[in-house]
């Protein structure tokens, strides 16, 4: 850049300098010096010196990026299921360089805001899929809450440890639930720990919600709507760093719509109706630094831009399309085992039944007593049945 330029300015001429090259679109990304490096002996004093001036956080060069074709023109293909998922790198989509677009779930919330018709339903089932060898195993617990009456979840209910789509009651039976789940953790693991790490004794507890506008604005009974309102509170503002996570999905991030928005520090913007909106979900100016997710095409179904780790420029991606072929599989393949559910005793006032759950492959604790006389108490126990 010459003298006196921003990156800003850049940003906000992509439209003139796509039109100028003849082309649909044009990225601006600003270059971040990596971290000096380490000096010692005799000159470090003015090397370091040196290195303060050549590594300073003052980007020079801004790279222009030209786009030809579209790179998320095509549908992206699910992803392959890991039996044990980092946590730290879930890949959810494809990025516009062709790489894995990956989301850190540790100790964060994520807000997926989107127009009607917009792929949420792709982003929440691509995080599903990525989960799922985590949930057969017990390491991740989902409990989804879909308030469009199982329309978009009922599909996959074997693979969700708590699902609750009819009642609004059942709905914040789940969230008040899961702030006790938060709240013993917090007493048990102060002092210990500072940030939970999913184990299988405690499990990542994952609090889906599609449609959450319909628990915190639509809602019309007003003592529900401010339990549910308290409940999420409570999870967003204390839940992350003891591992109870609330990914949420909603049309309209208006203040009066969400008034938790702030408290969602991963945020992921589909297609939107208005330009104002973009900034609402993703965070002030990211439109101007290119988030331009009002202005998507028709086609472009589970295209979203989401904010990288280190680049103030938000990258436009792709979700992963996941059919209801895939969805069954899933659920075929990887139900949640039978003792997802009873963290907490079940309070089952959700009319949909139970499906039948297969036992956790995990080994049984008790040293103490030997093997021939665990048989003798299991028999027992089970009206003369063996195990
Ligand atoms: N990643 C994707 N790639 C291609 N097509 C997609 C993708 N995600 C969704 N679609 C298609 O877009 C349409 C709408 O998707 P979806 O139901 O997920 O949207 P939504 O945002 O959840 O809508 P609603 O607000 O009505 O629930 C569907 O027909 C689906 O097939
Ligand atoms: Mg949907």
């Amino acid at each position: 850049m010459v003298r006196g330029q921003t990156p800003e300015e850049f940003q906000k001429a992509t439209a003139n300098l796509a039109y100028a090259f003849g082309r649909r679109h044009a990225r601006v990304y600003s270059e971040r010096p990596d971290d000096p490096p380490i000096r010692s002996g005799y000159w470090a004093l003015v090397l370091g010196a040196v290195d303060r001036l050549r590594f300073r956080d003052r980007p020079s060069v801004v790279y222009l990026v030209v786009v030809r074709t579209d790179a998320l023109r095509t549908l992206v293909d699910p992803f392959d299921v890991p039996s044990v998922p980092d946590f730290t790198a879930l890949p959810l989509a494809r990025r516009e360089d062709l790489r894995h677009w990956c989301l850190h779930l540790l100790a964060t919330h994520v807000l997926i805001g989107g127009a009607t018709r917009s792929g949420k339903g792709s982003v929440l089932w691509s995080l599903v899929r990525v989960l799922a060898g985590g949930i057969s195993s017990g390491l991740v617990r989902l409990w989804v809450i879909d308030p469009k009456g199982g329309m978009e979840f009922a599909m996959g209910r074997p693979l969700f440890a708590r699902f609750a789509c009819k009642s609004f009651e059942a709905m914040a039976d789940l969230l008040d639930e899961a702030v006790t789940v938060m709240r013993e953790r917090q007493t048990r693991l102060a002092g210990a720990v500072r940030v939970h790490t999913p184990t299988l004794a405690d499990p990542l507890v994952v609090v889906v919600i599609d449609e959450m506008a319909a628990l915190t604005a639509y809602l019309q009974d007003v003592d529900l709507r401010k339990r549910i309102a308290g409940s999420l509170g409570l999870l967003l503002s204390q839940g992350a760093g003891v591992g109870v996570l609330v990914v949420a999905a909603l049309q309209d991030p208006r203040k009066e719509v969400l008034p938790f928005r702030d408290l969602f520090p991963t945020r992921i913007a589909l297609g939107l109706t208005e330009a104002a909106q973009v900034d609402l979900v993703l965070g002030d100016g990211a439109r101007n630094r290119g988030a331009l997710a009002d202005q998507m095409p028709r086609w472009a179904k589970g295209v979203g831009y989401v904010i990288l780790d280190g680049t103030p420029e938000p990258a436009r991606v792709r979700f992963s399309y996941i059919s209801d072929d895939h969805i069954r599989e899933l659920a075929a393949e990887y139900p949640a085992p039978a003792d997802a559910a009873d963290i907490l005793a079940q309070v089952g006032r959700e009319t949909a039944t139970e499906p039948t759950r297969p036992p956790l492959p995990r080994q049984r604790r008790g040293p103490l007593l030997p093997d021939s006389l665990l048989n003798i108490l299991d028999r027992d126990t089970d009206g003369g049945e063996p195990r």
